[in-house]
């Protein structure tokens, strides 16, 4: 239909302006020049068959990437005007694919186009982006991957995240859903929940059951694989806790054959962020180079701090008692050196000069504790790009 309209517009008769409807008007020497039409005409006329020769590669760009099957039988297309189109050309095409993929199924390979798997832009980003987290990077990829490349899976992939605020705890949450799935965290298929947020008051905990019981069962009904993000999991209520116990426990598969459907939870809070403080410190103090610290240093302590925090329930709960978690990912604490390079980060992402000293001044600014070494941010990476706004010009 697009491609009919196209080709209309194109095809309409060119006529230069005035030559229709006066020429009964004109003298008799004028008619007799008729034939030959105005220089402009010809160049417009120029323009358009490039355009029509553009429109038609762009239309098989664009079908390409809607169907990619109805593509392969077509043995690569060779266009009159080859095949690099400009970059503009290329990400407006890319957004009406996209766009139009809201409305219709795209992906002619049995796949679903909202999910991408990218783990090799995860791997990239969690090498690139993330300062001063080998551990969690490590540990993060290792899980994912092996979750998503086993070919059945009997449960959900449910990942704990802890540490002190602006470690990266939601940067990874995010960079997960940017990889895994097209629209990261607007995707249909990710949902992220933040206690505070989302489940403010405990006296409307019936309501929010019923609210997160039915969005979930809708989520994982829509798509083959989900994922949940609960932000501030320390403070989620014990009954909405209860409530996420079924989902993540091992299921027997409905149907032989059949692709069990995949979710990953993620929990993020704040819970033994000071133990894992104690340990890092500790470990540094005695010679210790951080990237030697391993889970074995912090994966027992930090249970032990989980299990027995008494202002949350997420340590008692079904989820940790009951070993459904199935990694504890801790976030150390960030140093000078990487507040430092998540202030180079923040420049770069808004396209701003910056120099050496700039970064240091802005990394100087934040708190570092303990009050002996001030070794360790205490906002970690929170909020840099709020400040790197004070040393614009
Ligand atoms: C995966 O991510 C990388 C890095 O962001 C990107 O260059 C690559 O094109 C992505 N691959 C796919 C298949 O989207």
């Amino acid at each position: 239909m697009l491609r009919g309209t196209l080709w209309l517009l194109l095809l309409m008769p060119l006529r230069p302006p005035g030559t229709q409807g006066h020429r009964g008007a004109k003298s008799q020497g004028q008619a007799a020049e008729e034939p030959a039409p105005w220089p402009g005409v010809q160049r417009l006329q120029e323009q358009l068959r490039t355009v029509g020769a553009l429109s038609r590669r762009y239309w098989t760009l664009f079908s390409c990437s809607v169907w990619p099957d109805h593509c392969e039988d077509q043995e690569a297309p060779a266009p009159p005007l080859g095949w690099s189109l400009p970059l503009w050309g290329r990400r407006s095409l890319d957004r009406l694919a996209e766009w139009f993929c809201r409305f219709q199924d795209c992906c002619a390979r049995g796949g679903d186009c909202r999910i991408s798997n990218n783990l090799t832009g995860l791997e990239s980003d969690l090498h690139v982006r993330l300062h001063g987290q080998h551990l969690a990077s490590k540990l993060v990829l290792q899980a994912v991957r092996g979750y998503l490349e086993t070919p059945q899976v009997d449960k959900a992939l449910a990942l704990s995240f802890h540490g002190w605020s602006g470690t990266g705890k939601n940067f990874v949450a995010r960079m997960l859903a940017e990889n895994l799935y097209r629209d990261g965290l607007r995707s249909d298929c990710v949902r992220m929940l933040i206690s505070t947020f989302h489940f403010p008051h405990p006296k409307y905990v019936d309501a929010y059951k019923e609210g997160l019981r039915r969005q979930m069962q809708e989520t994982r009904r829509r798509c083959q694989q989900s994922m949940f993000i609960f932000d501030e999991a320390e403070k989620l209520h014990p009954e909405l806790l209860e409530l996420l116990g079924p989902h993540l426990e091992a299921r027997v598969p409905e149907a032989q054959g059949a692709e069990p459907p995949r979710a990953v939870f993620l929990f993020l809070s704040n819970l033994g962020g000071s133990v894992i403080n104690e340990v890092v410190l500790g470990l540094l103090k005695a010679g210790w180079s951080r990237e030697e610290i391993t889970l074995q240093h912090l994966e027992t302590p930090l249970q032990a701090e989980i299990m027995k925090s008494a202002d949350s329930s997420f340590g008692s709960s079904r989820l940790v008692k009951e070993n459904l978690i199935d990694l504890f990912v801790p976030f150390l604490p960030l140093e000078y050196r990487h507040v430092r390079l998540c202030v180079r980060d923040a420049f770069l992402s808004q396209d701003l000069p910056y120099t050496e000293e700039a970064l240091d001044e802005i990394a100087k600014m934040m708190t570092y504790v303990p009050e002996e070494e001030r070794l360790f941010s205490s906002q970690g990476c929170k909020s840099i790009s709020q400040r790197i706004n004070l040393f614009l010009p």
